[in-house]
């Protein structure tokens, strides 16, 4: 046994490591339950009880020096992978973190929209993506073959259904559904059939909001959207309303708040003007009332529509619309 000992010991200290298989081999041969060394215990029963002592303390050295060397090649190894260009696999490492998703920041926004809204009384509603002539366009007061209609470049289904242009499609089907009084609001992905470039998308996201009540003013109008741009914004927010035309409200104007990502000055997102419109808005046409059947002699309301992404560009200094669409992981991560 002595013997085969000191054989081993030398097999041991010539060994070389030049990769992963060869440690494997190393770990089988010696360290292994079913390896050499193990055997060599294996063997010490059969021994007499005077040499068990002797031989036992011979063959744990063995077993010490086999697992000294192997430690010793493990490092070999490493060093021999990692300067033959590949990676080291050191097996201790922990394993990489799952990264962790984040709002998308057209989510997180609407979110907050939503929110503030829901703070003033308003409800969520949803309308189809895919409409029909009357409630985009008929109900709203657009008739047949009127230029109003080019004010938004449609996508048309067929001869009736069209990719809705707008969320005040949902106007109408909540005023033809609801009960009154209604304050409500409705966030959707909106098409227009528009070339892509910094400033415009053909899909892109609005929320409408809609309040029918008896005695609705435009006061009341001016008063909620304020409260909203400061809420969204801050209060040292800028605000200005401009007169505006929409076939669906009378009067109607267009907020617009000072460019956050100028501070005012002119950059391309507001033109150069120092100033952004965020949404339309206005006092329900009577015409659209009676249209969904409510009596405008009663009742009056006020409606508006904002873009979404618009508003996430001002509120995230973001100077490219296409950024949101293109699923780009850093800029994802920033939010
Ligand atoms: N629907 C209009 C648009 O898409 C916005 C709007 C909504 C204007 C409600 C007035 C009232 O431009």
């Amino acid at each position: 046994m002595l013997e085969q000992v000191q054989i081993l010991h030398a097999e041991i200290a010539r060994f070389q490591a030049e990769d992963q298989a060869t440690l494997e081999a190393f770990r089988q041969k010696f360290i292994s339950k079913k390896g050499a060394i193990a055997k060599l215990f294996a063997g010490l029963k059969a021994v007499e009880p005077a040499e068990k002592k002797a031989l036992g303390s011979v063959l744990n050295e063995l077993k010490n020096a086999a697992q000294e060397k192997f430690k010793v090649l493990i490092e070999q190894a490493n060093t021999v992978t990692q300067t033959s260009g590949q990676p080291a696999e050191d097996l201790t490492l922990p394993p990489p973190a799952h990264a962790l998703g984040t709002l998308h920041p057209l989510t997180s926004i609407s979110n907050d929209i939503i929110g503030i809204f829901e703070r003033m009384g308003f409800n969520v509603s949803y309308g189809p993506e895919v409409e029909d002539d009357w409630h985009n366009f008929t109900a709203l007061n657009f008739p047949d073959n009127h230029p109003a209609r080019d004010m938004q470049d449609t996508f048309f289904l067929g001869t009736d259904k069209v990719l809705r242009t707008h969320t005040s499609s949902a106007q109408v089907r909540v005023m033809e559904s609801l009960a009154l009084p209604i304050r409500t609001i409705v966030p959707g992905r909106v098409f227009r059939n528009e070339a892509i470039s910094a400033r415009a998308h053909c899909i892109f996201h609005q929320i409408e909001g809609l309040y029918i009540n008896r005695h609705v003013s435009f006061v009341e109008l001016k008063e909620s959207l304020f409260f909203f741009v400061k809420a969204l914004f801050g209060s040292r927010t800028k605000i200005r309303f401009r007169p505006s035309y929409f076939p669906f409200t009378e009067p109607s104007a267009e907020l617009d708040i000072d460019c956050r990502i100028c501070g005012g000055k002119g950059c391309k997102i507001c033109k150069y003007t120092g100033w952004v419109e965020i949404m339309g808005a206005g006092m329900v046409d009577p015409q659209v009332l009676t249209n969904c059947k409510i009596d405008p002699q009663v009742y009056t309301g006020f409606a508006f529509g904002m873009g979404i992404e618009r508003i996430a560009m001002l509120q995230y200094q973001i100077d490219d619309l296409r950024l949101f669409t293109e699923n780009d992981i850093n800029f994802l991560r920033q939010f």
